[in-house]
């Protein structure tokens, strides 16, 4: 279905459609769990119950889990089916940027590519050579390799793919290779193979592999503080090895899991300063002789090393009537470093949104199942530490499950506020601020397609906002939106999007303002501007995912003053009253090899989080 512009769909706005949607949303039935076409409402069998603190590095609250088995969250990408790989060879996808003329640069390809058919056990090995019409050599990088496959550079302007599948990659995968043009690196083709790995009628010829230990991070903890890591170990040959540690810290314990038998749970409390390495073996479950050992890294630090200077943001946000807050890693509690997470977190800060936990591929990945323990959990955490809950988010057009993603468009409306209804009901009385519309702007200014827009036009976000308003009608309710820091049509679309819902009356009480920058953000005063614009339209603004990227050679100076920048122009804007990070830490960013947050990996402040500081403290 064709992009409509959000310009373009204004006049359709009044049709009767609309109205009656309208109408609905604004008091009538709902329209939604009573319909034939809704899902069942969570049931006990939901409801979570408690953790066995032995799993848990939490302190001052108390900690649930789901009931049952955590339930498999669907990805939205459906499986690869036989009749898509019989039809051969994908179709290349070319990226091209603005400023390519096509017509006197060819797009880069490759050559003599196509779908394979491999046993488990065999070996594949794919040679890429990357082609350009203008007789230059485009480079090329594999886009996820899968596991245990190289991609290895034979100097002569080709790669080689090399994999043996295993039991585990019995089914059709798709690998991906991006050429880049010589002369633009952003033009791009990237070129899907499919590799259909059966089982052999001989199961013998598969090579029984030595099992693995999961990738483990270096992690830092404060001595005296609880630590848990959760072990993981990987057969390839899809049988389930057990894990053992030859020498235990002193008084740790180190037990399988009761519920997922791949893991095994050390737990210890380190009670001197210092590096602490310790092997872990994986050993095969068919041949007991088949195995690897991987050293598992800690740093532990004495209390005064977290001890930081000046008063915490909380305080100093505070007495500017900003919240101060960030994004919170889903279950942080059951990382290795989760008691540092949890103290920094607590001493900082006094709002906090779950980065993950409350999208709906997450929360209710099967119609009538929701798994609600790691929403719980976070909410326990902010009571306990006196933190506002900002709830993130209620309609997305990305993180959808499958059965909602091919759900008829019939139903979407009544999935849509089914959702909202059971979210927000669950959660009205600890959660008072809610993204409930998230990203719905292209950057074009146009409204963004997706399977709402689909089923409801432009008037889904109507729909969403009053039936959020008529779930609570206290909640500040937010759009929330990336690529909005500076001027431009993405911005403007959005002043369009919010004259329409105010001029129709439509509940909006804010904008959050996403910000995920890079060192080389300069456009304050665009920023500054587009403040303006929204606080003169009697709206809130809350900075909803502040982050920093270092990026061009940057530092942390650099980022530092970007941050304070930021801080600064929230300060100067009265009706701007949150900045939240996006994350706590770099360990955990999502854009986490780019530095981007105020903490280090060792939970040690950066320059940006004293910038910010002195920025709250007015110095
Ligand atoms: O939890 C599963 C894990 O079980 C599985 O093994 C693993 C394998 O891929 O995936 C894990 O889920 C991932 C999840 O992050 C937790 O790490 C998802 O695949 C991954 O897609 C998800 O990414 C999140 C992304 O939104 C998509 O939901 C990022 O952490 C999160 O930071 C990011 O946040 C968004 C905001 O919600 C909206 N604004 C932009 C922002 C950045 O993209």
């Amino acid at each position: 279905m064709p992009i409509t512009p959000f310009t373009d769909k204004l006049p359709t706005v009044f049709s009767l459609l609309f109205l009656t949607q309208i109408l609905v949303a604004c008091g009538g039935s709902s329209g939604g769990s009573d319909s034939a076409v809704g899902s069942p409402a969570p049931g006990s069998d939901d409801e979570p119950i408690a953790e066995d603190a032995a799993f848990n590095t939490a302190v001052g609250f108390n900690v649930v889990r789901e009931p049952g088995a955590r339930l498999p969250v669907t990805e939205t990408d459906p499986e690869i089916t036989e009749a898509e790989f019989a039809l051969g060879l994908p179709e290349p996808i070319v990226q091209v940027p603005d400023g390519v003329d096509t017509s006197t640069n060819t797009a880069p390809f490759f050559e003599n590519l196509q779908n394979l058919t491999v046993n488990a056990g065999d070996i594949v090995e794919v040679v890429y050579l990357p082609r350009d019409g203008e007789g230059e050599l485009p480079g090329m990088f594999p886009e996820k390799l899968p596991q245990g496959s190289t991609f290895d550079d034979n100097f002569d302007g080709s790669k080689t793919f090399r994999w043996q599948p295993l039991q585990m990659d019995v089914g059709i995968l798709k690998f991906t290779v991006t050429a880049l043009d010589p002369a633009n690196s952003l033009y791009r083709t990237s070129q899907p193979i499919l590799i259909k790995v059966e089982l052999p009628a001989d199961l013998s010829t598969i090579p029984n592999v030595a099992p693995t230990l999961d990738e483990v991070i270096p992690h830092t903890v404060k001595v005296n503080d609880p630590v848990v890591f959760e072990l993981k170990g990987i057969d390839l040959n899809g049988t389930v090895p057990t894990l053992e540690i030859p020498e235990l810290p002193a008084g740790a314990t180190f037990n399988q899991h009761p519920r997922f038998e791949e893991v095994f749970v050390l737990k210890f409390t380190p009670a001197s300063v210092g590096e602490l390495s310790f092997d872990v073996l994986a050993r095969d479950s068919v041949d007991n002789t088949l195995t690897s050992v991987e050293s598992v890294s800690l740093t532990v630090l004495a209390e005064d090393a977290f001890e930081r200077p000046g008063l915490a943001l909380k305080t100093l946000g505070a007495n500017r009537n900003v919240k101060m807050g960030f994004a919170a890693l889903q279950s942080f509690y059951h990382r290795p470093d989760g008691a540092i997470y949890a103290s920094t977190a607590a001493r900082e800060y006094d709002i906090v949104t779950p980065e993950n936990s409350m999208k709906m591929d997450y929360l209710n990945p099967e119609p009538g199942r929701y798994q609600f323990a790691a929403t719980d959990n976070l909410v326990a955490f902010a009571n306990a530490n006196d933190m506002t809950v900002h709830g993130h988010p209620l309609v997305w057009y990305r993180q959808l499950p499958e059965w909602v993603a091919s759900s008829a468009v019939s139903t979407r409306e009544t999935h849509m506020r089914e959702y909202i209804t059971r979210v927000m009901g669950r959660y009205a009385d600890s959660v008072p601020i809610w993204d409930v519309v998230n990203e719905p702007i292209n950057s074009d200014g146009t409204l963004r397609e997706s399977v709402w827009f689909e089923a409801m036009g432009a008037g889904y976000i109507d729909i969403a906002m009053q039936h959020a308003r008529d779930q609570s009608a206290e909640a500040t309710l937010l759009i929330n939106e990336f690529d909005i820091g500076f001027a431009g049509p993405k911005f403007d679309g959005l002043l369009t999007l919010i004259d329409g819902l105010q001029a129709r009356g439509v509940p909006l009480d804010g904008i959050g303002f996403q910000l995920h920058l890079f060192t080389s953000y300069d456009q304050f005063e665009e920023l500054r501007a587009n403040f303006a614009a929204v606080a003169s339209r009697n709206l809130d603004i809350y900075i909803t995912e502040l982050d920093v990227s270092l990026s061009g050679g940057a530092g942390t100076a650099e980022q530092a003053e970007v941050y304070r920048q930021i801080v600064d122009i929230c300060l100067q804007q009265e009706r701007c009253r949150a900045i939240q990070t996006w994350g706590l830490t770099d360990q955990y960013s999502f854009r986490s090899i780019f530095d981007p947050l105020l903490f280090d990996r060792a939970y040690q402040a950066k320059p940006a989080y004293s910038s910010v500081q002195e920025a709250l403290a007015g110095q």
